[in-house]
This record gives structure tokens, sequence and C-alpha cells, in this order.
């Protein structure tokens, strides 16, 4: 049973929508109405992978993604509105993520959450969804103060570093000139043979073998830019399993091999991140870290995390695994947009690219 109050109330019940990439997310959550603050509660929040249809490719496949939200947005919605023991009339807000992500797929989201801000006549509010991952750590710990905070966002598509003085004030510092770090663990997950996504895949791997029988590079460690790239990593790890000159395919890597590469090569990621984290809390003398972005699941990268935290005498925020990954409930950024009065017009368009986070729509 659910515990939010109706649509004229103290509190305010509202949808919020994931379809930045390749999962269909829907949330229905509950927090005090503006201009009361506070943090809202996940009454629900229901996540459609599409991972099972980009598979056999080996990534996101951006028109599948879209035709995949079509068939599954409005369901996941639905379902996020039974399960939170609503109605739709008991919806004061329609959130949705409208940048960075693939166009096709943002889209989607954004139509059916204009659709439905029309149709129920209550405000649409456009989030970013890097703003998003962060703002997951303060869902998880409704209590304590996040920010100000050093962001630290790891996904599939982004590897940046923020200095967060409130959920809509991040200011991106610095982030990767290549591959995201959640992009080459799929990548070289493939290389490995291993499945997709690969961050779970390699993590899994990992567990067998040992960080240290691979000596992969470290790019950017000594320098002091908060900046990463992650290209020639994975390059290093093709070469480790096959050699400079020969061809992939006459090479099939023992168990242990693909044990030691993968576990090697977390390592060298880890390695890097923490570094630069680490960098970065001493330059901008934070005393909060947030973390975010489907990364930050991985299990060496927490515990490593958790090791600075205490080393750097610095709070540590992750959320838990279903909020790290892509979900629509760190759309619920949206309540404090509704309270800084940035409500989106009905002719918002989505946006592709990484928008710095701050930046008012
Ligand atoms: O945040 P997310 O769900 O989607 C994007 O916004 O990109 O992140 C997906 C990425 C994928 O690259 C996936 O391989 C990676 O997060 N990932 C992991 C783990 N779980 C997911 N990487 C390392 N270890 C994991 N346990
Ligand atoms: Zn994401």
């Amino acid at each position: 049973m659910s515990t939010a109050g109706p649509r004229g109330g103290e509190e305010l019940v509202f949808l919020a929508i994931e379809t930045t990439c390749d999962e269909t997310g829907a949330a229905v959550l509950a927090g005090p109405r503006p201009p009361l603050h506070g943090v809202p509660r996940v009454l629900s929040s229901v996540v459609s992978s599409q991972v099972g249809l980009h598979r056999r490719f080996g990534g996101v496949v951006p028109e599948i993604a879209s035709r995949a939200h079509v068939q599954q947005v409005l369901p996941m919605i639905d379902e996020a509105i039974r399960r939170a023991g609503i109605a739709h009339q008991d919806l004061g807000m329609i959130a949705v993520a409208t940048r960075p992500g693939l166009v096709g797929a943002l889209v989607v989201g954004l139509t059916a959450a204009k659709a439905l801000a029309l149709a129920l006549d209550v405000p649409l509010v456009a989030v970013d969804h890097l703003e998003g991952h962060l703002y997951a750590c303060q869902l998880a710990f409704p209590e304590r103060e996040v920010y100000p905070c050093v962001g630290l966002v790891v996904s599939g598509g982004h590897t940046s570093l923020y200095h967060c003085r409130g959920p809509l004030d991040c200011e991106l510092l610095g982030g990767t000139t290549d591959d995201a770090a959640g992009e080459a663990f799929d990548k070289v997950a493939s290389l490995l043979g291993l499945g997709y996504p690969g961050g779970p895949e390699i993590e899994r791997a990992a567990r067998a073998g040992n960080p240290r029988a691979f000596a992969f590079p470290r790019s950017f460690l000594h320098d002091d830019r908060p900046i990463f790239s992650f290209s020639g990593l994975k390059t290093a790890v093709l070469y480790a399993l096959r050699g400079p000159n020969e061809q992939l395919g006459h090479v099939v890597p023992s168990a242990e091999m693909v044990a030691d590469l993968a576990a090697s090569f977390q390592e060298a990621v880890v390695d890097v991140l923490i570094a630069k984290t680490r960098q970065v809390l001493a330059r901008t003398g934070l005393r909060r870290l947030g973390v975010g972005g489907g990364v930050a699941a991985n299990a060496r990268l927490r515990d490593r995390l958790t090791a600075l935290a205490s080393e750097e005498d610095v709070e540590l925020f992750i959320p838990p695994l279903g909020l790290c990954t892509d979900n629509a409930a760190m759309a619920g950024i949206a309540l404090s947009k509704l309270s800084a009065g940035q409500v989106a017009d009905l002719d918002i368009d989505v946006a592709a690219g990484l928008v710095r986070p701050g930046r008012k729509t």
C-alpha cells in the first residue's frame, strides 16, 4: 500500500522516465511539494533491459534501442504506477531524462512524458542523465547530505569528474579523451570472448585471475589534469592476447589467461579511476565523494573507493547496484528542479551530446 498523498496534498507524487540508452525505465516517487524541500522516496522503479537484443552485436544498436523503447515505454509506465499503488490522476509532475544519450531513444521517453504532462495538465521537468546518476547517491542516502561533493560518473558512455556544489550545480572538471570506462570493459570482454555487457563478465572472470600478471598502461596517471584515456589499454589487452603481428582468430586463450587478462585490465582501470579521484579530492578540498554509473557496480572499484575514502577521510556515497546502472528513479532530481522553477516547455527537445550539468533548461 502506498502512503502517497493526493495530487493537491503536501506531498507531490510524480513519474520519472528513463530512455537514454538501452534500458527503458519508469519510476514513481513522492516527496515534499515545493516550496517545501526534501529528498523524494521511491515508491516503485521498473527497468526493462534490452541487453538480450543487443548482445549479438556486442554493443547497443541505436535503431534497435529506439524500437524497443517504443514497445516498452508505456508498459513500464503502467507497471510503475501499478506497483506504486496510485492512479495516473495522482501524478503531479512528469520527469524525463532528455540528455545526453541516443537521440532516437531519448525522443521516445520525451514524447511519452510530454503526452502525459499535457493530458494530466501537470509540469514537465527535463533532467540530465549524468546529474541523475550522481543524484542516485542522495536518493540512496536520504538522511545524509551528499552535496557539496566530488562527483565521479563511470558508465558505458561517460567517465567524468565533477565539482558538485548542489544537485543542479555540477561543474565538469574533466573526463575521458576517448573510450568511457564501461565501454572499455565491454570491448575488452568481447576481445576475451566473454559476454555482453562486459563489465559484470570481466568482474566475474577477474575473480580467478592475478591482477599483476600483465603490466598494462595507466594513462595520464602522472598528469595532474582530471582526464582519462582507455583506448590504449584496450589495445594493450589485444596485444597481450595475440601478439602485435598475429591474427586474433588464431588465438584461443586458456581460461587461466582470460582470468589474468581480465584481472589485470580491471586493476588498471580501477587504479586510474582511484588516482584521478584522489587528485580531484585534494585539489577541491571537498570532504564528500559521490559515485554513479554502471561501472560503480564493480566490486573491486567499490572496495578501492571505500579504501580511498578512509585514507583521505572523506564521506563516500555509492548507491546500491540497481541505482548505479540506468534506472528512472534517479530522475527524481526533478523535484529539485521543480523547486528551482526549472519547468520545461512542451516544445523542449532532446540533446544527444554532453551538456555541461548545471545548464538551465
Ligand atoms: O550507467 P549504465 O547502466 O549505462 C550508461 O549510461 O552507459 O552503464 C553501463 C555500463 C556498461 O558498459 C557495463 O559494462 C558497465 O556499465 N558495468 C560494469 C559493471 N556492471 C555494469 N562495469 C564493470 N563492472 C561491473 N560490475
Ligand atoms: Zn547511465
